[in-house]
């Protein structure tokens, strides 16, 4: 095959069917499992004011090293970004329309992350995620983690595992940094060169480093969780208390700080133990208590998780679950007196609700008999001169041990719905 002239951008895909019919239905029951909780769906823009997501943290990389950004064709122009996440959008939708708490919502759609691409990792992925706000009752919390739990559990996942830990607040973060910094500059001439220039801007940032030559530095790092205030504390045994009533086991994890800068309280990711590598978070989230209001907004908590379906797919690939929808039609019209005959033929099945093909072209019977063959259906409809008299077509079993015969064009609907249902 000739070279294309264009190919998708790096760190894109074109996802076609079957894969797309999987991706949908993976999204279809996401909003099956939010809907029954009782959130509602909001579709944001794919691009905002670059402030927007600079309240992510200026020194996290998705802000200094992934932004998709551009200036607009406005006079003056206003500085824009495609979003890399929905946290910040959907802070911004809530002090911006002030609906009424708790707000629960949840989404779907694509993000933009100029990253190094490789397995598991894009530039432009789909996320999954629910965020609740103007609520900070530690019960959201479980409820929201569980609704991520449970929503593995459904696609037939088993190995997917949950890590949480607590970032404490605005009242407790303080002394944290302080032991964290303290231990970091001690410890500096050990740290990998990048990791000694974010010291000095975003101590908390070097947790987040998968260097190896930070690992040992990390490892030995004072944990927050005993730095937590009363109030924190409280909130995060809350927490764990719910899970555990629930039957989800998670682990501690006290280096998990998470990439953003937003993150109050609990925080908790969902690790793919079946994908190995580095890309194997297939979700993760927590609570953002500060982010409405340093948005503009009234003082607001948050909480909530986005789950990669990318990744979550792969994960499904590796565990051998969620195959994906069926997507072949029922019934393939085969029509071999020019065609018109087959556009009644096909009417009449979709409008009964019965997935219907069709060859085009007028091609020969042979033809038109190998593209139903690859169509899938299981039963193909052929019609010729004699079936056309006779007001029937001839059904044929393509895939099974009903061999074939004719029946009446009006028990058409009928016959193909007692084979299919059998
Ligand atoms: P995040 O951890 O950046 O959190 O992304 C959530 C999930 O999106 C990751 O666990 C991963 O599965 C997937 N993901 C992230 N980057 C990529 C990529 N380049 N390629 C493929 N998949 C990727 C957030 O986005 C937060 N907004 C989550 C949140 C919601 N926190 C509170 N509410």
């Amino acid at each position: 095959m000739a070279e294309p002239t264009f190919r998708a951008p790096k760190g894109t895909r074109d996802i076609l069917p079957p894969d797309s019919g999987r991706l949908r239905a993976l999204i279809d029951e996401f909003a099956a499992a939010a809907g029954l909780r009782g959130f509602g769906e909001v579709v944001s823009p794919m691009f905002e004011d670059l402030g927007v997501f600079k309240r992510l943290g200026e020194e996290t990389d998705v802000v200094t090293k992934e932004m998709f950004d551009f200036l607009d064709k406005g006079d003056p122009p206003q500085h824009l970004a495609l979003r890399p996440e929905l946290t910040a959008s959907i802070c911004r939708a809530y002090a911006e329309h002030r609906p009424v708490p708790p707000w629960k919502i949840w989404y779907e759609g694509p993000q933009f992350r100029y990253e190094q691409p490789q397995a598991g990792r894009y530039r432009q992925f789909t996320q999954v995620g629910v965020e609740v706000l103007g609520a900070d009752d530690p019960q959201v919390d479980v409820d929201v983690i569980s609704l991520g739990w449970d929503f593995y559990r459904t696609l037939g996942l088993r190995q997917v595992e949950l890590v949480i830990n607590s970032m404490g607040d605005a009242s407790c973060r303080p002394q944290y940094m302080a032991a964290l910094t303290d231990h970091l500059v001690g410890h500096r001439s050990d740290l990998s060169p990048q990791s000694q220039v974010t010291l000095d801007r975003n101590p908390l940032r070097i947790l987040d480093s998968k260097r190896d030559e930070d690992q040992a530095v990390i490892a030995a790092a004072p944990s927050m969780v005993d730095y937590l205030n009363e109030e924190c504390s409280v909130h995060f045994e809350e927490v764990r208390a719910g899970l555990d009533a629930l039957g989800i086991p998670y682990s501690m994890s006290p280096r998990l700080v998470r990439g953003f800068d937003y993150y109050t309280k609990t925080v908790f990711e969902f690790v793919g133990d079946a994908l190995g590598g580095s890309q194997n978070a297939v979700g993760g989230g927590g609570r953002y208590d500060r982010l409405v209001e340093d948005l503009g907004g009234p003082p607001t908590a948050g909480i909530g998780f986005a789950l990669g379906v990318d990744r979550i797919l792969l994960a499904c690939d590796a565990e051998g679950v969620f195959p994906g929808p069926a997507t072949a039609v029922s019934v393939f019209v085969v029509d071999v007196t020019g065609g018109g005959h087959a556009l009644d033929v096909c009417t009449r099945l979709r409008e009964a609700g019965i997935g219907a093909d069709r060859a085009y072209g007028g091609r020969s019977m042979k033809a038109q008999m190998k593209v139903a063959d690859r169509s899938g259906a299981p039963f193909a409809a052929i019609i010729g001169e004699d079936e056309v008299a006779a007001g029937e077509v001839t059904l044929r079993d393509l895939r099974g041990e009903a061999g074939q015969r004719r029946v009446a064009l009006d028990d058409l609907v009928r016959d193909v719905r007692a084979l299919t249902t059998n």
